[in-house]
C-alpha cells in the first residue's frame, strides 16, 4: 500500500512501535501482551481524541483565579467488540476513567460468515456524544463495519475507531462502508492471508491476551 489511505491515521510514535514489535513476537508472554495492549490502547485513545472540543472554566488555584480548558460535551463512550476489544477498553479506561462504555457482542456465522450480533449495551444518548469503537484488528473489516453501523443507528454521529493492526484489505472495506469514520492504528500490515489472518500480523489478538487457543 502505497502512503497512508485517506481517513486512517497511523500512530508512528517510537514508544508504540516499541510496544507492537514487543506485542508482535510470539515468545512475549500473554501476561505482556495483555499489559503491553493496555499501554499502547492509551497512546492510540491519545491520538483518536485529540481534535476533542474545549470550553473555558473559571477555577481557583492555590496561587490565583484562572479561566482554564476542560473538555466541553458529554461524556466519551468507548465502545469495545467483544471479546478481544476488552483488551484495548482497559486502556482506554486509564486515560479517560469518566467515559462510559458500550459492548458488541458478534459472532461469524459459519455460512454465511456474516457477523450476528449476540450482545449489545451501550448508553443511551448517543447522538451527543464522541463515540470510539475498539478492536484490535481490523482484517476483513466485518465485524468492526457491522458495530459502527449498529452504532448509527443508535444515533451516534461522531464515531472514531481504534484499532491496534490493520490489513489493507480491511481499510479499504471500512472506508467504503463508513468513509465518515478516521480509523486510528499503529501500522498497515502486508495483506490478509486465506485464513482471515493479518500477515506479518501478531495472531489471534483475542487468545494472546487471554491465553486461549
Ligand atoms: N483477528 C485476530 O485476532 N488476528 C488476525 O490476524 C485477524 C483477525
Amino acid at each position: 500500500m502505497l502512503g497512508t489511505p485517506e481517513g486512517v491515521k497511523v500512530v508512528d510514535h517510537p514508544l508504540v512501535q516499541h510496544k507492537l514489535t514487543v506485542m508482535r513476537d510470539v515468545e512475549t508472554s500473554t501476561r505482556g501482551f495483555r499489559q503491553l495492549l493496555r499501554e499502547i490502547a492509551g497512546l492510540l485513545t491519545y491520538e483518536a481524541t485529540r481534535d476533542l472540543e474545549l470550553t473555558d472554566v473559571h477555577i481557583r488555584t492555590p496561587v490565583a483565579e484562572m479561566n482554564a480548558k476542560k473538555l466541553a460535551g458529554k461524556k466519551l463512550v468507548f465502545a469495545s467488540i467483544l471479546r478481544a476489544g476488552n483488551g484495548l477498553l482497559e486502556g482506554m479506561l486509564d486515560l479517560v476513567p469518566s467515559a462510559r462504555v458500550a459492548h458488541i457482542g458478534l459472532y461469524r456465522d459459519p455460512e454465511t460468515l456474516q457477523p450476528v450480533e449476540y450482545y449489545f449495551k451501550a448508553p443511551d444518548d448517543l447522538s451527543e456524544r464522541v463515540v470510539i469503537v475498539v478492536d484490535p484488528m481490523l482484517a476483513t473489516a466485518n465485524s468492526a463495519v457491522a458495530a459502527i453501523t449498529k452504532m448509527k443507528e443508535r444515533g451516534a454521529k461522531d464515531i472514531r475507531f481504534v484499532c491496534l493492526l490493520a490489513a489493507p484489505e480491511g481499510i479499504k472495506h471500512f472506508r467504503e462502508m463508513h468513509p465518515d469514520v478516521q480509523v486510528v492504528t499503529a501500522a498497515i500490515d502486508d495483506h490478509l492471508n486465506d485464513h482471515g489472518y493479518i500477515v506479518p500480523g501478531l495472531g489471534d489478538a483475542g487468545d494472546r491476551m487471554y491465553g486461549t487457543k
